[in-house]
């Protein structure tokens, strides 16, 4: 396994991810995409005192003619707004960034999010360099230019389509993530096995002690090939007008899991986790899939830890009455991502409620 992998995004425009142990002490690599004189370094108070001094020190070492400003959010989901946005913006135009300026977005998914959204803005769009700190943000958040910001009607309710110019994922930083976060990491990449590439399942099973013990090789070869696959769907798809949205698998009942305990109970990846798996059930229910893909589905997912079954306590009805809801519920009724087997997912439409409801209730 090769501990430094490239991953190439087809544009408009093209880019490409860098994976590594130590790329953010690499000032040649981070400035290069830079084509002005200003950055602005978006990060949050977490990841600040951990990485974004090195950062700024290797962007400057690389371009002291540069100005490098770090600007910090609050952590969190809950900071993930147009407030927050806003002080972004204000923070582009102290600096007085001109259309050449670089935002860089240094942590996980809400920083990538909500900076990448801040640069797709102003002056109607600027560079964003994506420097994911997550597992989740290396694999899925920074990949493929989706920016959002939150409102409280909604999740991702208010963003934008903005391409980062570059990614570059330092697998030495996911050695400060807590071990939660890192499972909820796995979750997202298992989720490329399920959608795409069946041996895949196999391979994270085999090197899941490696992964767990965050071993950098291990986790850029995991981190290039859920990459490499999110790149070719949103290379051929990169508005979701169809495709992409098998990256949505186990989405569904996730979403309804994350809202029906208010977003303090099990958190993104482990709710997808429960969903992928539900989905699964679905797809047999349904007679389009064996059971027992939703077996091997369920113990890759186990061997990281991640949860398998919805939380007790839930009402049926309610996360059926959430689905309603969903983004990807239309006129034809429910819609979900369910799989014809492991790694070969496709969007269903029209899916009966009871069924749903059946699949929910374990029976
Ligand atoms: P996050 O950004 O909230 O990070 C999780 C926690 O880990 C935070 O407390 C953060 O401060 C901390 N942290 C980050 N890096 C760290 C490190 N190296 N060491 C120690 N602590 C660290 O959450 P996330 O799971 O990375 O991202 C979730 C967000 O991503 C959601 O808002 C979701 O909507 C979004 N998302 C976007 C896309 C997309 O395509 N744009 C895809 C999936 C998810
Ligand atoms: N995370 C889903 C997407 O990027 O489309």
């Amino acid at each position: 396994m090769n501990a430094m992998q490239r991953v190439e995004v087809d544009g408009p425009p093209p880019y490409a991810i860098r994976i590594g142990a130590g790329l953010l002490a690499d000032g040649a690599g981070l400035a290069a995409p830079l084509r002005g004189r200003q950055a602005l370094l978006v990060t949050d108070s977490h990841v600040a005192p951990l990485y974004a001094d090195g950062v700024r020190a290797a962007l400057l070492a690389e371009r002291p003619d540069a100005r490098v400003e770090a600007f910090v959010l609050p952590p969190g989901e809950a900071g993930k707004t147009l407030a927050a946005f806003g002080s972004v913006i204000d923070a582009l135009a102290t600096l007085g960034a001109r259309r050449d300026a670089c935002v860089y977005a240094l942590g996980g998914g809400v920083v990538g999010d909500l900076a990448g959204f801040a640069a797709a803005c102003w002056m109607r769009g600027i560079d964003c360099v994506q420097l994911p700190t997550t597992l989740l943000a290396m694999v899925d958040s920074s990949v493929g230019g989706k920016t959002a910001v939150d409102l409280p009607q909604g999740k991702n309710l208010v963003g934008a389509f903005h391409p980062p110019r570059a990614v570059v994922a330092d697998t030495t930083t996911l050695r400060s993530l807590p071990d939660r976060e890192l499972r909820a990491g796995l979750a997202e990449v298992v989720k490329y096995g399920a959608i795409a590439d069946a041996p895949f399942l196999d391979w994270l099973c085999g090197h899941a002690g490696a992964l767990l013990e965050r071993e950098d090789a291990a986790l850029a070869a995991a981190i290039a090939r859920g990459c490499a696959h999110k790149a070719a769907i949103v290379g051929r798809d990169p508005l979701e007008h169809g495709e992409r949205a098998l990256l949505n698998f186990g989405h569904t009942f996730g979403h309804a899991i994350e809202a029906e305990q208010a977003y303090g109970g099990l958190n993104h990846g482990e709710a997808v986790a429960v969903g992928m798996v539900l989905a699964a059930r679905l797809s047999a229910r349904l007679g389009l899939a064996g059971e027992a893909g939703a077996g091997v589905l369920r113990r890759a997912l186990e061997r990281f830890g991640l949860p398998v079954e919805p939380p007790r306590g839930l009402d049926p009805a309610a996360l059926l009455a959430r689905m309603r809801l969903d983004k990807k519920a239309q006129a034809d009724g429910l819609r979900f991502v369910l799989w014809d087997g492991p790694g070969r997912a496709r969007v269903v439409a029209g899916v009966p409620e009871a069924e749903v409801l059946a699949v929910l209730r374990g029976s």
